[in-house]
């Protein structure tokens, strides 16, 4: 008997592009799109549990993100800092754990203790598996997981030979996190911007025009349809 299934995603990855074109459609200025982008963000993690996916990524601020002028940076790490901050208690009421992804030295001191108490606190919930790039690169994150196995090898405690993707997977900030099943780009723009290269190599795309703070889980819930109409083979036949 054919029954209709959805698959849903486990992992999903979003890249929520179109803030400033949104604010700019309604003669605000860029910083109030970035502002109703992160509440988008918030909701969207409930839909997402609530629609049965286990791991959303985010890409919130990208290591080329520091060249747009200083107002807007300051702007984005303002809102980070709030979104950290009010997670703390968040995180234990709807039961969410929080990831930080990137590489979190370049950050303040400040944001970069709220974002060690958020995780530590959030570590022990089995709700949604939430994670939030912060100057994250994909090429990046590479780089810093071979100089890490490098530096392994030179103290001993690993060998060349031993690489293979699950060893060298183990350094990633994503470690231990499978890898996306499908990535939402939002605004029309179709690249991956160096989010996630490694883990995206098998995963399914999907594009929408829809600008990021108009993004609800109705749109969410087109994005799992696509994808549940997708046939994934993984290199091989069926
Ligand atoms: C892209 O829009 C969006 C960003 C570079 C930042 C994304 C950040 C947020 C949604 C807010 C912070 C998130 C949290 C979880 C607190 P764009 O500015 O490139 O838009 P445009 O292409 O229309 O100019």
């Amino acid at each position: 008997m054919a029954t209709e299934e959805k698959t849903v995603p486990r992992h999903v990855a979003i890249i929520m592009d179109g803030n400033g074109r949104w604010a700019k459609k309604r003669f605000l200025p860029r910083n109030a799109g970035h502002a109703q982008g992160s509440r988008v963000a918030e909701q969207i993690c409930e839909d997402a549990y609530n629609l049965g996916i286990e791991y959303l990524t985010i890409y919130a601020f990208s290591t080329e993100n520091w060249a747009r002028p200083k107002e807007e940076v300051d702007a984005l790490m303002k809102l980070l800092r709030k979104y950290m901050k009010d997670s703390i208690a968040r995180s234990s009421k709807n039961n969410m754990r929080v990831r930080v992804i990137g590489d979190i030295s370049a950050l303040d001191d400040d944001l970069r203790e709220s974002i060690r108490t958020l995780e530590r606190v959030s570590s022990v919930n089995t709700g949604l598996q939430f994670q939030v790039a912060i100057n994250y690169g994909g090429r990046d994150e590479i780089m810093r997981a071979a100089k890490a196995f490098a530096l392994d090898c030179a103290e001993g405690r690993k060998k060349p030979d031993e690489l293979d993707e699950a060893v060298f997977y183990s350094y990633f900030d994503t470690a231990g996190i499978p890898y996306p099943d499908l990535l939402i780009r939002t605004s029309g723009e179709m690249r991956t911007s160096n989010f996630l290269p490694w883990q995206l190599a098998y995963t399914e795309f999907y594009f929408t025009d829809v600008l990021w703070p108009d993004f609800n889980k109705k749109e969410l819930q087109k994005a799992i349809d696509y994808y549940s109409t997708r046939d994934r083979r993984f290199g091989g036949v069926k």
